[in-house]
């Protein structure tokens, strides 16, 4: 995995191709320029279903226009920590078999919109109870919001033992990007 690319990215998509297939949903929870959404629409196919938030609704622009007319895309402006009730709200039960976050900042924008620690939680709150059995959050933690990186890192530690946090970081360079993976148990 780790040779595919260094890029927390890179892995997070490498562990994500092993578990979504097509006809899943899944959801971006901050879909900022829509390559993280592209990238699931084209594992999810036609029958999936992809759902796309971000905070920022020239974000949410950006990536109705990247993503192109995918038919099963619901890109939507949306704080994160109200994904639980969006997906409540389309009926969506725990079959949700992969949440992707890439926190932090838009790249090319001026960084005043950028994910904080308590909205992440709570997204993540939402996404651990909509996550279907066999299904995985990745989280790209980046090292300019400590704050952030501490509040996840901490949630992450108390979950229940039907869920699996893992932390992937490369320890040979200082402040490194870390991508976080939660795994829930199969049925
Ligand atoms: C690193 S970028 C995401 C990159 C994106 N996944 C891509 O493929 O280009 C982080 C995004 O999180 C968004 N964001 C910040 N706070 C948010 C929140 N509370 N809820 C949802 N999105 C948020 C920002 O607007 C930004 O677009």
């Amino acid at each position: 995995m780790i040779k595919e690319n260094l890029r927390v990215i890179d892995q997070a998509k490498s562990l994500v191709r092993h578990v979504v297939h097509e006809g899943d949903i899944v959801v971006d929870a901050t879909c900022g320029n829509g390559n993280d959404t592209l990238f699931l629409s084209r594992l999810t196919g036609p029958r999936g279903l992809v759902f796309a938030v971000d905070l920022d609704e020239e974000a949410v622009e950006v990536t109705k226009a990247f993503a192109g007319r995918i038919p099963q895309l619901r890109a939507t402006v949306l704080n994160h920590r109200e994904i639980g009730e969006l997906l409540e709200d389309e009926g969506i039960e725990d079959d949700v078999k992969a949440f992707m976050f890439n926190l932090g900042y838009r790249p090319g924008t001026t960084h005043e919109l950028k994910t904080s620690a308590r909205d992440t939680v709570l997204a993540l709150q939402g996404a651990v109870a909509h996550l279907a059995p066999g299904g995985l959050i990745t989280v790209c933690l980046y090292p300019h919001s400590p704050e952030e990186i501490n509040a996840v890192l901490n949630f992450s530690e108390e979950l229940s033992g039907e869920y699996s946090a893992f932390l992937i970081k490369r320890i040979n360079r200082k402040d490194p990007p870390e991508l976080l993976v939660i795994t829930r148990e199969e049925a």
